[in-house]
């Protein structure tokens, strides 16, 4: 599906975009995040999250592979770089209850339904970068 572009100068836009982002999500809804490593994902997810009112650290969850966010909604952060399955992994649960945004997320792909999910697509464009959001009116 052809998604809608942004063109995204710099570290702080991306931060907005992300809070203006957040006002569209809900939980349930499932955001995967794709982009080369150092693409902006985890900066997209500090300002959906700074959306909801969170003002402590965001992490890409490279090692534990997820962090659970008490937010409203509450929210799921995921990074599936080093996993090719997030089968056995007891994810399933919190897709039902929290909004659930994740980097690297090949190995989600066939435990979803894809065509139901919210796709980000961030690539480099000058210094900036482009965004891509599928699946949403934004
Ligand atoms: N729209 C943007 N324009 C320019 N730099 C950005 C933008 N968004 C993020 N960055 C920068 O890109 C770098 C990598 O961001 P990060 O969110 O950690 O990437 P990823 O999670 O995709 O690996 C950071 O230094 C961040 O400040
Ligand atoms: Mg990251």
């Amino acid at each position: 599906m052809e998604g809608k572009l942004f063109e995204i100068d710099n570290e702080e836009e991306m931060i907005q975009f992300g809070s203006l982002l957040s006002q569209k999500l809900n939980a349930g809804d499932i955001v995967l995040l794709y982009g080369e490593l150092g693409a902006g994902k985890t900066t997209l997810v500090r300002g959906v999250m700074r959306g909801y009112g969170w003002t402590e650290p965001v992490r890409s969850p490279t090692f534990n592979l997820f962090s659970l966010y008490e937010t409203t909604p509450p929210v799921l952060h995921a990074d599936f770089y080093r996993i090719k399955s997030t089968l056995g992994l007891g994810i399933e649960d919190y897709l039902d209850t929290h909004l659930c945004l994740s980097e690297w997320p090949t190995a989600i792909e066939p435990e979803i339904e894809l065509n139901q999910a919210i796709i980000v697509r961030i690539s480099h464009k000058n210094s900036g970068r482009n965004v891509e959001v599928s699946n949403i009116k934004v």
